[in-house]
């Protein structure tokens, strides 16, 4: 059935899946791009919390003046005025959960904290994102570098895991060896009953971001330009096999009909190379050929048969005599 569908609409048809397959193509690479830009930024989040997290690690801990939240304390006197000042140390874990609250204040588009279902300090309870998260990690290998990361009410939320080292076992295992500093931290919950090589936790970050169709919808706009030229590619394949494909065969078609009904029609192949490579010209040449020596034969035929008749008529005639 499909076989006498003209070439014309099944090319155009074919044009118009090519169209269809090369939008989805170039969609679905939007997307990917989309998504890795996002998990990029957020891995890039994750690397400044890590390390602002292993700098406060390798300086033993940052002293601060003021008390708001604490794990050492210390009196000291200050050399030059003599004055005693007290000093409060924060932990990394402390350290950075102030950092992250710092830039949750700020207006800044991506937020972070260190979070885990079995926290020390409440202000750390996961929320339903990073518990999902938290499961679906301890589920994977370690070596294996797992992430989590999915759109949550129009924010891209990703989560990277901590593991637990011997040094965090001090604080984090059996609470009968926690430092008093740690047993006695207010608030707390638990955080307890960790080995080295455990899940600690995750390193979640929030990015706000528009939508992946408001995205689309601005970059499409950006580019016009690029779409013009995707089309116009399309509109040279068109121009290309529809005026020196199609049009010629459909000509060559209708002057091969007309020859084969004995009907008369133009064919003009005076400007065709015998040797041209153009396959069309080869097929309109040769097509030329036929229909000249189908007309010189035809010719012949007609002549010939005016003759015949003419003998034929003229027997008849001295036939008719005779019988008279
Ligand atoms: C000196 C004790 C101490 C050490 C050592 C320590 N932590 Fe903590 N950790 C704490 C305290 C206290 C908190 C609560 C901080 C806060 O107020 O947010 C905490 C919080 C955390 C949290 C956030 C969830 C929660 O429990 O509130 C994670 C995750 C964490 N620590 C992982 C680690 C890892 C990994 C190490 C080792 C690299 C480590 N900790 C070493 C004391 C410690």
């Amino acid at each position: 059935m499909l076989n006498n569908i003209s070439f014309r609409i099944r090319f155009i048809f074919v044009l118009l899946i090519m169209l269809l397959l090369n939008g989805f193509a170039y969609f679905s690479i939007f997307k990917d791009v989309y998504e890795e830009e996002l998990r990029t930024q957020a891995r890039i989040v994750v690397n400044n919390v890590e390390s602002f997290s292993a700098w406060v690690n390798s300086n033993g801990g940052v002293w601060v003046t003021n008390d708001r939240s604490y794990l050492g304390h210390r009196s000291l006197l200050d050399a030059t005025t003599q004055e005693p000042v007290e000093m409060y140390s924060k932990n990394p874990a402390l350290a950075t959960r102030e950092y992250s609250e710092q830039i949750a204040q700020s207006n800044s588009p991506a937020t972070f904290r260190m979070t885990s279902e079995n926290y020390m300090n409440p202000k750390n309870k996961p929320d339903s994102f990073e518990s999902e998260a938290i499961i679906s990690i301890s589920s994977q290998n370690a070596d294996s570098e797992p992430e989590y990361f999915k759109m949550v009410n129009g924010k891209y939320r990703y989560a990277k895991p901590v593991y637990h080292k011997a040094g965090c076992i001090r604080c984090h295992g059996r609470p009968e060896d926690a430092p008093a500093s740690v047993i006695n931290f207010p608030n707390r919950h638990d955080g307890f009953g960790f080995q080295t090589g455990d899940l600690a936790g995750v390193i979640s970050v929030e990015l706000q971001t528009e939508s992946f169709s408001t995205r689309l919808v601005s970059v499409l706009r950006d580019s016009i330009f690029e779409i013009s030229l995707v089309v116009l590619s399309f509109c040279l394949v068109l121009w290309f096999v529809w005026m020196l494909i199609l049009k010629p065969i459909n000509s060559l078609a209708k002057v091969a009909d007309a020859v084969s009904k004995g009907q008369p029609s133009e064919l003009n192949s005076n400007h065709m190379n015998d040797d041209s490579k153009n396959e069309v010209y080869k097929l309109t040449i040769a097509l030329s050929r036929l229909k000249n020596s189908y007309e010189y034969t035809a010719d012949k035929y007609s002549n010939l048969k005016t003759i015949f008749d003419k003998a034929k008529l003229r027997k008849q005639e001295r036939k008719n005599k005779e019988n008279k």
